[in-house]
């Protein structure tokens, strides 16, 4: 039913909530588009998707519709992006009071049954946790290559170490470690690597992006102007 084949399907994970990974999922999606690449991007987080709320500030998107044709899912088009998210179909205040079976089902719906189209990226927001949307993602969806967030922190550095082996025992491959939040410098708007990540992670250590003060962060995640001097050239391409 998929129509893509050489399409590279990421994860973007890590373990701990708030560290950066629906931000991140942006960022290098709009460093991927700067390139001339056509990217979806899937909300993984049924309980808490944001990915919608922070690529639209308005909020102001259908709901979804259905190709009679193929009774496929038509995702929304959104600053070039495709983009499928139960956000739309959900009313902004409603809990998804669901339990793990059928948050897996949501995913594998969202991703099974999306109208993709061709796409050379397609980035997976993932939730917070090595639950219900790992394993449907990772393993029964046979999702392969996994970027991590990391924050230079206890609980998160707690939290990787068990995604890191969530994602041994199921054979997949993680293709690094973004640093996020970083507040060590070496000169001024320039992170270092912290060394604790370095020393307890195999992982390479693709890029550390600084904190940055909250309104201009926001900004930055959809146009990449302070942000852009961190990610290599090269990334993913
Ligand atoms: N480098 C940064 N500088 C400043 N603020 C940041 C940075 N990275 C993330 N944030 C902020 O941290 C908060 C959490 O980010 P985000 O929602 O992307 O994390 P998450 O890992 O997806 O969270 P969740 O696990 O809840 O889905 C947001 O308010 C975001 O704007
Ligand atoms: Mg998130």
């Amino acid at each position: 039913m998929l129509t893509f084949k050489s399409m590279e399907k990421i994860a973007i994970a890590s373990g701990k909530g708030g560290v950066g990974k629906t931000s991140l999922t942006l960022i290098i999606a709009n460093f991927l588009k700067s390139k001339g690449y056509k990217v979806g991007l899937l909300d993984a987080d049924i309980h808490g998707p944001n990915l919608v709320q922070l690529l639209v500030s308005n909020n102001d998107v259908s709901s979804p519709k259905s190709d009679k044709g193929t009774n496929q899912l038509v995702p929304q088009i959104i600053k070039n992006f495709v983009v499928n998210s139960i956000d739309f179909s959900m009313s902004k205040e409603e809990a998804t009071i669901w339990r793990g079976p059928l948050v897996s089902k949501v995913i594998k719906h969202l991703y099974l049954n999306t109208k993709w189209g061709e796409l050379d990226y397609l980035l997976i927001d993932m939730p917070p946790g090595t639950g219900d949307a790992y394993l449907t993602i990772l393993d029964s969806l046979e999702i392969d290559k996994i970027l991590l967030v990391a924050v230079e922190d206890d609980f998160c550095i707690s939290n990787l170490h068990k995604t890191c082996s969530l994602i041994n025992k199921l054979n997949k491959q993680s293709l690094g470690i973004i640093e996020n939040l970083s507040e060590n410098f070496s000169v001024p708007s320039s992170p270092v690597i912290s060394k604790r990540i370095k020393n307890e992670f195999d992982d390479e250590i693709l890029f550390v992006l600084p904190r940055l003060p909250r309104k201009i962060f926001y900004q930055e995640v959809n146009n990449l102007d302070k942000l852009r001097r961190y990610i290599p050239e090269n990334f993913l391409i």
